[in-house]
């Protein structure tokens, strides 16, 4: 299984999260997050300026899919939080070794 957490722009958490049901998808966990990327929280870059770097409000959304999936689950996210502008966020995917079910004890793919 893998854990694929992205770090996006507040007003596309509706449509990532449609996007994300439509697909099936059965669970997600969104938090509120502060960073900054290779613009260091500024819109622009003025060549021989030099800025402090500031923190930009961001949600992070995780969502742990099966291995088989992950490759949809990535193209379904960039689609529904893409626009072509910096800032538009990363994805981060990471190995998950186990995920159990609290509720029935399911566990792996079967608690997802
Ligand atoms: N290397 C990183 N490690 C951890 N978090 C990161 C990293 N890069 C970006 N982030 C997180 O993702 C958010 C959005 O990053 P952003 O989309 O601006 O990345 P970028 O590399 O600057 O790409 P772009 O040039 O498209 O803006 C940041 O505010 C930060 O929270
Ligand atoms: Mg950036």
């Amino acid at each position: 299984m893998k854990m694929v957490a992205a770090v996006i722009k507040h007003f596309k958490l509706d449509e990532v999260k449609d996007s994300l049901v439509q697909a099936g998808i059965q669970g997600m966990t969104v938090t509120e997050v502060k960073g900054f990327g290779r613009q260091k929280g500024h819109i622009e870059i003025y060549r021989g300026t030099s800025y402090e770097v500031r923190f930009l409000p961001k949600l992070k959304i995780e969502v742990a899919v099966s291995e088989d999936r992950l490759e949809e689950v990535i193209s379904v996210i960039r689609k529904a939080v893409y626009t072509g502008e910096i800032g538009d966020g990363k994805i981060f995917v990471s190995d998950i070794e186990d995920v159990i079910r609290i509720r029935t004890g399911d566990r792996g793919d079967a608690a997802l």
